[in-house]
């Protein structure tokens, strides 16, 4: 007996057409209008579409998918191979949403080696922009990679890439040193290229003040309500990650009847500034 295949039908991976794609500019436009910039990781084609047609504006493949989708216990053993594979799905995903992709650990350890990665996710994967953890040295690969136009996410406070050197997955910048100079970091990440800051796990006022002080857009993760915007990982949102739940973790699944209804719901407590509560807040 012959089986007729027919010839594969992709539009279930891709979002019904919810705007123009959003591009920098219009990210920089959202701060500007004190409008709150929604963002989520996501890892494959499905989940990247259906955050696209819940109106996300910005979809980070994180290296978090060492931990969500890989079962590691950090982010340390994600490789490039695995990022390039993850943001080339994720991108056949997505119309609208912008779409960031996380450098793994020592993929940019020095300028000439980011180069060629950061290329290799934005030229092969269809990245938009590129994520890195930290400042000091970081700062020169920043001013590498934005001076030939590829654009650059910064990732300051709990750097998960830092983990062996931190102890642990604690709130940063408590003590007043340590603010002050994540206050400096964020400016020297700004000034050496960096278009994008993503802050996870600081206190909120420290957060707050970050974000008044810098002219480009502050993501936050864990670090309150005053942020630009906000992002979570995709598991987090939908309440599948297992063991105990960081305290900004919010299971938009729980009494909704689908993904594509937790991510529209995720997508209006940001904007209308529901979510974060002051219980996610340190
Ligand atoms: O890897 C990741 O998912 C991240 C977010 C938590 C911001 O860096």
């Amino acid at each position: 007996m012959r089986v007729a295949f027919a010839a594969r039908d992709l539009s279930m991976y891709t979002s019904k057409p919810a705007g123009p794609p959003l591009a920098l500019p219009d990210l920089q436009r959202l701060k500007r209008e004190n409008a709150k910039i929604v963002c989520v990781t996501a890892y494959d084609a499905s989940l990247a579409a259906r955050a696209d047609e819940a109106g996300i504006d910005l979809v980070l493949v994180g290296d978090s998918l060492g931990m969500v989708v890989q079962g590691h216990a950090s982010t340390l053993p994600v490789t490039m191979d695995a990022m390039a594979y993850h943001v080339a799905c994720v991108a056949r995903g997505l119309s609208r949403a912008f779409l960031v992709a996380d450098m793994p650990f020592m993929s940019y350890r020095d300028v000439p080696t980011a180069m060629s990665n950061a290329t290799r996710l934005i030229a092969e994967s269809g990245a938009a922009m590129v994520k890195l953890e930290g400042a000091d040295w970081v700062c020169e690969v920043i001013d590498a990679l934005s001076r030939r136009e590829i654009p650059v996410c910064a990732h300051l406070g709990l750097t998960p890439q830092s983990i062996h050197r931190l102890g642990g997955y604690r709130v940063q910048g408590r003590e007043q040193a340590d603010a002050e100079r994540l206050r400096a970091d964020a400016r020297k990440v700004q000034e050496a290229g960096a278009q994008l800051l993503v802050l996870e796990c600081v206190p909120a006022p420290l957060a707050a003040a970050i974000t008044r002080e810098l002219a480009i857009p502050v993501i936050g993760i864990g670090a309150g309500a005053d942020c630009d915007g906000q992002i979570l990982v995709m598991h987090d949102l939908l309440g599948i990650t297992p063991g105990k739940r960081p305290r900004f973790a919010k299971d938009f699944l729980a009494g909704r009847d689908s993904v594509l209804a937790a991510l529209a719901e995720y997508a209006r407590a940001v904007r209308s500034g529901e979510y974060p509560a002051a219980e996610h807040c340190y």
